[in-house]
């Protein structure tokens, strides 16, 4: 049986640095709010040449670099974000041409902070399927450049960065022994649009607009549909929370990440955290949770990893690993 196997991971964060004693300057919060009630201590700002496909892209040459492979060998990649850098043509072109890769094919992943979750699947789907061998999976992010910066009740949560996996096609025996993608589960649901979306598009507005989130409303309906979607890849795979070894999490909130984990029975000691360095980088928070994981030695190769993410549309997911 094919697997997707990860062959190496890699990151990427703007220059910038922004502690929230910064954002107190901008807007009425202070570091004790942000910090009690989200975690996030610091977030990371990009700046002028600093976009998302050149984030991608710096993150995509980290995992190469880790997995000791070229460019050239990359078949697919596959990138999501929610802010590209144009309308068309897709973030993940952009890169690949950044990369010097003139073969293969690339397409973006739109499902907002779950978008990391929906590409891992789809990646593993194009390997199990015979059309691709060798796939970059990127999630990058410049939120910075749709937020509202007079509107504390966002401003404040959100940052950018890049990070990125390289996935092989490798023959497993096709049990939950095998490296690899082992199991995953998506869901989407539009009726939740108005409590988590961006106020403007091409088709729409004629322009980019800015993010806007009924975090009460949101906050509500988190913890229940990460669960739940966790549970539906336990029973797909016949595992259970005692197997996992590490939770890497969507990175939107310590108080969703801790209620989730606890829901669960997954002790905090197993779960992976970066909020308090990131803040909430969308679809790059994962795979940047993953590079500081797997960079300092946390996470393990045989070791089982779950990811989860919930964000805008509402869409949601989780995937099971092996690393
Ligand atoms: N600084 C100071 N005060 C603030 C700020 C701020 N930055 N933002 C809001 N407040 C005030 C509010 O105005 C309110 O004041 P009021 O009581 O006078 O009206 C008070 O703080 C409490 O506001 P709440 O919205 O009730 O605060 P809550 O405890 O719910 O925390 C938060 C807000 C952090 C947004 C929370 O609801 C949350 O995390 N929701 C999930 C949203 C999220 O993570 N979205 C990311 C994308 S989706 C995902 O990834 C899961």
């Amino acid at each position: 049986m094919i697997r997707s196997v990860v062959r190496g991971f890699g990151a990427a964060l703007p220059k910038r640095v922004m502690p929230n004693r910064e954002l107190e300057d901008i807007v009425e919060t202070s570091d004790e709010w942000i910090v009690q009630r989200t975690g996030i201590r610091q977030r990371y700002v990009a700046g002028e040449g600093e976009t998302t496909a050149s984030l991608g892209a710096d993150a995509a040459r980290a995992a190469l670099e880790n997995a000791g492979m070229s460019a050239d060998s990359i078949d697919l990649i596959i990138c999501a974000t929610s802010t590209p850098d144009n309308t068309f043509p897709a973030t993940a072109v952009d890169i690949q041409n950044r990369l010097g890769i003139h073969h293969g094919f690339a397409f973006d992943m739109q499902a907002v902070c779950s978008g990391f979750v929906y590409a891992m699947a789809t990646a593993d789907l194009y390997i199990r399927g015979g059309l691709a061998k060798r796939v970059l999976v990127i999630g990058a992010e410049t939120f910075s450049r749709i937020l509202d910066w007079k509107d504390r009740t966002t401003c404040v949560l959100f940052g950018d960065g890049a990070g990125a996996l390289v996935l092989e096609a490798d023959e497993g025996n096709g049990t939950n022994a095998d490296r690899g993608v082992l199991a995953a589960q998506l869901r989407s649901d539009g009726v939740h649009k108005e409590k988590l979306y961006v106020d403007g598009g091409p088709s729409s507005t004629g322009t980019v607009g800015h993010l806007r989130m009924e975090g009460r409303e949101v906050f509500k309906h988190a913890v229940g549909m990460i669960t739940d979607v966790i549970e539906a890849v336990f029973e797909a795979s016949g595992t259970t929370s005692d197997d996992i070894d590490w939770m890497v999490p969507h990175q939107a909130n310590r108080r969703i990440i801790d209620a989730s984990a606890k829901k669960l029975g997954i002790p905090i000691e197993k779960v992976v955290v970066t909020v308090d360095l990131h803040g909430n980088t969308s679809a790059a928070s994962i795979p940047l949770a993953l590079a500081t994981a797997a960079g300092d030695g946390r996470i393990k190769k045989g070791d089982l990893v779950l990811l989860e993410a919930m964000g805008g549309g509402f869409t949601w997911g989780a995937v099971l690993v092996r690393w």
